[in-house]
């Protein structure tokens, strides 16, 4: 290999880089500030139009300082994530008051101002004042993540502080400008997230997740969440006649609007619960099993509770029906309960605890 990252990549970015992006022409500190804090959460189609009115009515960090807020929101509607506005607004006046209306180019103290983080501030130090400043968006992550398989979600510390550690250790430091711009369009465009065009891409030579063949396999994603457990018993009330008890779901929330079994949270006293349904013929507690929503599981423990008599009093506003197990009626039906009364109606293949 006889050229480094940064000379394929610079290479690749002369023929096919991003140069009439309108904040590239003609780059100035102020412009390189305003993209890159309306590019931190939007894709370019979007940004454009919006730059440009946003230049239009405030030219400089002075007429942006002078702007009212209300003003500046106005610019930013629909553009999102509204503290980048209140943000932009804020870091001018500062400028202004204490910098003299001069961008500070100094990587570490742009890092420090309202809005600007060490990407950010990288980005305008590297675009507006040719520094070495490395960057590491979203894009970059990929990139980087891909090229030296860095296993594990960037934001996690570790894997963050290797990122960095790889993205410095290619930063150029000449045409460093154009470094930034391309290592970021090579994101946008060749490294994509799903199916990346690794035949066009200037380092795909000694790129290992290539070699891996596991390109989107990187960056890692964010570990999924533990979800809570609720426990609950799920009460087979029978009649004598062998008719169950169904209960209709509230329209919102899971299973909305179907028909369910009375549930009872398992930190509830089960027999001071079935008192209350009168005298009882005997009980069975199935074996449970494990149901998983999106947001968290529910350990199902079936009990069937045989009833002496049909009590009176619970079928109250529409909200319960006895299901007849051999003329079943036409209702929807939460899943977990379609499987525990299809148990019942088969002759005693159910597993007893
Ligand atoms: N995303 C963030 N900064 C960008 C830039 N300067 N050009 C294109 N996309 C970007």
């Amino acid at each position: 290999m006889s050229r480094t990252f940064a000379q394929r990549l610079l290479r690749w970015f002369d023929q096919h880089g991003r140069k009439h992006l309108p904040w590239q022409n003609p780059i100035t500190p102020y412009r390189v500030w305003v993209s890159e804090i309306m590019l931190q959460q939007t894709q370019v189609d979007t940004v454009i139009p919006y730059f440009e009115r946003f230049m239009q009515s405030f030219p400089s960090v002075k007429h942006l300082a002078a702007a009212p807020i209300d003003e500046v929101l106005h610019h930013w509607t629909g553009l999102g994530y509204y503290a980048r506005a209140r943000n932009l607004h804020r870091c001018a006046q500062m400028i202004v008051d204490e910098y003299a209306g001069e961008f500070p180019q100094d990587v570490n103290i742009l890092a420090e101002l309202p809005g600007i983080g060490r990407s950010t501030a990288a980005a305008i130090a590297s675009i507006a004042f040719e520094q070495p400043t490395a960057i590491l968006d979203g894009n970059v992550k990929r990139v980087l993540a891909r090229h030296s398989a860095i296993a594990g979600w960037p934001a996690q510390p570790k894997v963050a502080e290797q990122l960095w550690r790889i993205a410095e250790s290619h930063m150029p430091k000449k045409r460093c400008r154009d470094y930034t711009q391309a290592i970021m369009d090579l994101g946008a465009t060749v490294c994509t997230r799903a199916r990346p065009k690794c035949a066009l891409c200037p380092v795909a030579e000694d790129c290992i997740a290539l070699a891996e063949d596991n390109t989107t396999a990187y960056p890692g994603k964010k570990p999924a969440k533990d979800k809570p457990v609720k426990r609950a018993y799920f009460l087979l009330l029978q009649a004598p006649n062998g008719d169950i008890l169904l209960e209709r779901r509230p329209p919102q929330g899971i299973w909305g609007g179907l028909w369910c079994l009375p549930e009872l949270p398992v930190e509830q006293p089960l027999e001071t619960h079935l008192a209350g349904y009168g005298e009882l013929k005997g009980t069975e507690r199935w074996e449970g099993w494990r149901h998983t929503f999106s947001h968290y599981h529910l350990d199902i423990q079936p009990v069937l509770v045989k009833l002496a008599k049909r009590p009176v009093g619970i079928m109250e506003e529409g909200r319960h029906l006895w299901y007849n197990l051999r003329q079943p009626a036409a209702v929807g039906l939460a899943a977990p309960v379609k499987t525990l009364l299809q148990k019942l109606s088969k002759p005693r293949q159910v597993n007893l605890l």
